[in-house]
């Protein structure tokens, strides 16, 4: 599935807000359409809208030439600014915009058709590393789960997340295909339904045997012993392995705890912000009232309700029974299993 392409010189992405009723896919050569689209969740998941910002700086200098730098860079930067300013809690997004930013200023005085070259090279090596991420993380995290598993996920975390198969659903899939799968329950993931949209949307198409329940049906599953791990994915995992993920993850790591059921999340090591020592430091993304006061358009609290939409919300590191990322399996302490994995990456490029 291409849900995001450079193509001659623009960006051709689908349109997840309007799944599951139509594949409607974009073509623009403007980054705003980009920033504009990450804003609203038809580009979404933290992997992609890294990819996707990546593109959208690259997409701002495209037609650059002449020979100021100082301009080229100023363009970048302010473009870069805005992509960045679109949603606070996935770490994706300034990650791979910093590696842009690294480019402009390593490049700084090579020609500017060079210059936009290269930062089109970077954003497609992030492309490309999501890719080859999203497989390694799908081939560790099959081997966790047991014959016939029933797994529990929350909000979408496949192919429509990111520049590969997916992080826990890729793992979902990679272990379906390894015959482990006896079945997958999918919460709705209110408000923005995340959940029925779109995960059912990616197994149905895969054939693989899914039940959607509603996100307040969970607790109600695990009482009933019908789901034997949980996996989820992340938007930004602090040092200490604390995980900000999809408003209602928390919930479910407590539930898990409560049942005894293996609480699994997995992601990229773009993931991780090393920046941040706890959860607490994570910024949570707040939406639009309408997000939780309108269903399809259609008011469903009366005129005036005060709401909160928090997007995202954080599962403290204890409650994680492990964090599968491209590098391996990692389990508390989570800073120590990090580094470990960390300096595995550091000897490789040695
Ligand atoms: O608001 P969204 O749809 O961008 O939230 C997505 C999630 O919370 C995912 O679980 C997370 O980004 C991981 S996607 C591989």
């Amino acid at each position: 599935m291409n849900v995001i392409v450079w193509d001659n010189d623009r960006v051709r992405f689908l349109d997840q807000t309007r799944l599951p009723q139509e594949e409607q896919y974009v073509v623009t050569g403007d980054y705003r359409v980009i920033a504009d689209a990450i804003r609203r969740l038809a580009i979404r998941g933290a992997p992609l809208i890294g990819i996707a910002a990546a593109y959208g700086a690259a997409l701002a200098v495209r037609n650059s030439s002449g020979d100021d730098q100082s301009h080229f860079t100023k363009q970048v930067e302010q473009a870069a600014a805005e992509l960045e300013s679109t949603r606070p809690t996935a770490v994706n997004l300034s990650w791979a915009l910093n590696r842009i930013r690294r480019v402009v200023a390593e490049s700084e005085g090579q020609p500017i058709a060079d210059r936009s070259s290269s930062l089109l090279r970077e954003a497609h090596a992030i492309h490309d590393e999501d890719r080859a991420m999203c497989e390694s993380i799908s081939q560790f995290g099959a081997g966790l789960l047991g014959e016939a598993s029933t797994i529990l996920t929350h909000c979408n975390t496949g192919a429509l997340a990111t520049g590969g198969r997916g992080t826990a659903l890729g793992m979902i899939v990679r272990a379906w295909e390894l015959g482990k799968i006896k079945h997958v329950y999918i919460d709705e993931t209110r408000p923005l339904l995340q959940g029925s949209r779109l995960t059912a949307w990616e197994l149905g198409k895969m054939g693989i045997p899914h039940t959607l329940i509603t996100d307040n049906a969970a607790a109600f599953l695990m009482q009933q012993r019908r789901v034997q791990s949980i996996v989820v994915g992340a938007d930004r995992i602090a040092s200490n392995g604390d995980v900000a993920n999809k408003i209602g993850t928390y919930g479910l790591a407590v539930l898990a705890a409560a049942h005894s059921v293996p609480f699994i999340v997995a992601a990229p090591r773009s993931t991780i912000d090393w920046d941040i020592k706890s959860g607490a430091q994570i910024p949570i993304e707040t939406r639009a009232d309408e997000e939780i006061t309108r269903v399809v358009g259609t008011r469903i609290a009366p005129n005036g309700t005060a709401a909160y939409a928090p997007a995202f919300d954080v599962t403290p590191h204890r409650l994680i029974t492990a964090i599968v990322t491209d590098r391996g399996i990692c389990r508390a302490p989570y800073r120590d299993a990090f580094r470990r994995q960390q300096r595995l990456t550091v000897d490789k490029h040695d």
